[in-house]
């Protein structure tokens, strides 16, 4: 009697304790991303339009020094999650036909360059539009059933860590550039109509099983070297409306996940504002060990990005570390790692308990 007392106490142990190990080791199985060229990995090299960067100087800092269509002289931000999350060091995109299903069941990235949440912004430049990152995923699923079988796929759909990066281009590519959106609606009635957009788009995405979700928010999007050129008028100092807007966009993307928080049982969705880290670098670049944050490493800094940003132009930096930009839009590896580091440490930790 005594013996099978003492293991059925064992047995029961043994479940806590594992179950203890297993809960103190959650750990995300996958990052699924949706988005525009700050997580773009190479989806764009597969599509017929001009917002690519697959060529050098492009991923000159890469592994191999490969340009895979990464707006960036190496890694970004998405990378730089995936591996301080535990799992891979680089996102490979959904569309690059060198990765399978076995590659994208740890992560994914259907992000396209110069995408927005509005469909006229993806238009712009012929790229993917929102909803058919979504349909892409959809796609997925299916592949992702069909690899590891029905429960454990639905069991990753439901832990994996979906990240949103995307909106700028609604602002710089669309309203602001071309007529069309600001003839019709103000900037406050633009963005509660993107707003709109992303509310839809969490929700199917919810409804497909997803549950740890992050929203990703705007950057001091006045800040970027391209926007400078543009107020010659002002001392190329930041464009202050384009920050003021990425702010106020920002403020209603948080009440936007307060709001489906409560609406969304089991939804665990965060928000994650780059803002200030952002424009914390671009102010006091030396504390992060940058020498120059108002100009971009590529070219003469000012304007150029895509196929402006080119290995035969002379002007290119030669330390990519030393700038907070590496082209006119987009941050340098180093940034990129910087913002990453700082969003894992204050937003996404939450996601591993
Ligand atoms: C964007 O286009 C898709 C496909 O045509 C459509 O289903 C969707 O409703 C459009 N989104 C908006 C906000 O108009």
């Amino acid at each position: 009697m005594a013996y099978i007392h003492i293991s059925w106490v064992l047995i029961a142990t043994t479940q806590i304790l594992l179950s203890v190990i297993t809960q103190v080791g959650a750990k995300i199985p996958a990052i699924i991303v949706f988005g525009d060229s700050s997580v773009d990995a190479g989806n764009n090299n597969q599509i017929p339009t001009v917002a690519r960067s697959n060529f050098q100087p492009y991923g000159r800092d890469f592994s191999g020094g490969k340009a895979t269509g990464r707006f960036s002289n190496g890694r970004i931000p998405t990378d730089f999650i995936s591996e301080a999350l535990g799992i891979k060091p680089t996102i490979p995109a959904y569309l690059d036909p060198a990765y399978h299903i076995s590659d994208f069941a740890t992560g994914v990235t259907f992000a396209s360059a110069a995408t927005g949440y509005d469909n006229a912004t993806s238009d712009v430049l012929s790229v993917i539009p929102l909803w058919k990152q979504l349909e892409y995923y959809k796609e997925y699923q299916q592949k992702l059933k069909a690899y590891l079988g029905d429960p454990a796929a639905s069991e990753r759909i439901s832990e994996s860590l979906y990240m949103m990066s995307l909106g700028t281009n609604d602002f710089l590519e669309n309203y602001y550039a071309i007529p069309g959106r600001s003839s019709r609606y103000t900037i406050d009635q633009y963005q509660d109509f993107l707003v709109g957009i992303a509310r839809n788009f969490i929700k199917e995405l919810y409804g497909l099983g997803a549950r740890k979700i992050s929203l990703g928010g705007l950057p001091p999007m006045g800040c970027l070297p391209l926007e400078r050129t543009t107020n010659f008028m002002g001392g190329n100092e930041c464009l202050d409306s384009y920050n003021t807007v990425a702010l106020q966009f920002n403020d209603k993307l948080k009440g936007l996940t307060i709001g489906l928080n409560k609406e969304l049982p089991g939804i665990r969705l965060v928000f994650s504002n780059p803002y200030y880290i952002f424009m914390q670098i671009i102010r006091r670049p030396s504390m992060y060990g940058f020498s120059a944050s108002s100009v971009a490493c590529c070219a003469t800094g000012m304007f150029e990005m895509g196929y402006a940003c080119n290995r035969n132009n002379m002007f290119t930096c030669s330390d990519a570390n030393k700038y907070v930009f590496w082209d006119s839009f987009h941050p340098t590896e180093k940034t990129n790692h910087i913002i990453s580091d700082y969003m894992v440490k204050k937003v996404l930790f939450q996601f591993l308990s």
